[in-house]
């Protein structure tokens, strides 16, 4: 049976595409040190290894686990900790990654998945924005993650590690917890339940492409087999205001009125993101239209909150 390393296997994104793989017959080895992750979301199926992304230890759990394929979805994933800790993200995202990195040529994987970000964009030059659109980050974050897809290219490049990046929009869905990027559908629903008003950041007409945690997962597992040294762009294609995602948590949940606060700095008016490529090449769409996603996080998140 080949078994899939993967590390953030504690957290929300790497515990989905965990339980996928699992269901799927692949035996699976999670690294996580808990920052942000949590035991509760972690398979009782997979191996757990509390260990750091940058602890040297960590070869010893590939010589243990020999892994064929590592998903890579540990990381300091809050962009304003990034701005106020710039060695603090770098020592994670970049020293971190590279660590895997090293691990993965010792043991010879076959190869590695890597979870980046449309961060790696900054303020987009037009819409949607393809794979080919220039990068230039506006945060230390976009920064470590972009850095990170470039030490992964050197390590294909010169020791023949294949690799796919993945690079996400906005992804929501069960177990999001509450310091992420992306955040906002979690911070809305949260606010609702608790029968406060959600916070609006400016008007409301910026846009973001919202997409479901189960479909980025379904694009992991593909990778495993698919578009070897390439990079994708994994959203839904479609562009929703924050007030129309507002609107339509509320005709879920039950109607409230924002509260609406100036505009957060550096934040980036519209984004969504264009998918041929990814439907083409990784054979991957997604599943999920925002309507019937946001049912199935309420429907978590209520076993939470209520
Ligand atoms: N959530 C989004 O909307 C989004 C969008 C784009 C990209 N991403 C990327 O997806 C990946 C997963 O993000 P998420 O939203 O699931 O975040 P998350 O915080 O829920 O998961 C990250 C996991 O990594 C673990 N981790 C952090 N630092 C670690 C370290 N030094 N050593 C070992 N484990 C460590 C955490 O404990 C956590 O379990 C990240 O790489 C992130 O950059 C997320």
């Amino acid at each position: 049976m080949c078994t899939v390393l993967v590390t953030g296997g504690a957290g929300f994104i790497g515990s989905n595409i965990v339980d996928l793989l699992l269901s799927n017959g692949y035996r699976v080895a999670v690294v996580d040190n808990l920052s942000t992750g949590n035991m509760n979301n972690v398979n009782k199926n997979s191996a757990f290894y509390n260990v750091d992304i940058t602890d040297l230890k960590l070869c010893k759990i590939f010589e243990i686990e020999r892994p064929t394929y590592v998903i890579h979805a540990a990381a300091q994933i809050n962009v304003e900790k990034s701005m106020q800790d710039p060695v603090l993200d770098a020592n994670i995202n970049i020293i971190g990654s590279i660590n895997i990195l090293e691990c993965c040529r010792k043991a010879g994987v076959r190869k590695i998945i890597y979870s980046s970000t449309a961060a790696v964009y900054g303020n987009p030059l037009y819409l949607g924005i393809d794979e080919k659109h220039e990068l230039n980050p506006i945060s230390f974050y976009g920064m470590s993650k972009y850095l990170t897809e470039r030490y992964m290219q050197l390590f294909s490049d010169l020791y023949g590690l294949k690799y796919t990046i993945l690079r996400y929009s906005n992804v929501y869905g069960m177990r999001q917890n509450f310091n992420g990027e992306g955040g906002v559908i979690q911070s809305f629903i949260r606010y609702m339940f608790k029968g406060e008003k959600p916070m609006i950041f400016g008007n409301g007409n910026q846009t973001r492409d919202f997409i479901y945690v189960d479909d980025v997962a379904r694009a992991n597992m593909l990778a495993l087999k698919k578009g070897d040294n390439d990079i994708f762009n994994i959203g839904t294609g479609i562009e929703v205001s924050i007030i129309d995602l507002f609107k339509s948590l509320g005709k879920i949940i039950g109607d409230c009125t924002p509260l609406y606060m100036p505009q957060k700095k550096g934040d980036i008016t519209h984004c969504y993101f264009n998918i041929k490529k990814s439907t083409e090449i990784l054979d991957w769409e997604p599943e999920y239209m925002l309507k019937e996603g946001l049912k199935k996080t309420i429907q978590w998140y209520k076993k939470i909150f209520i």
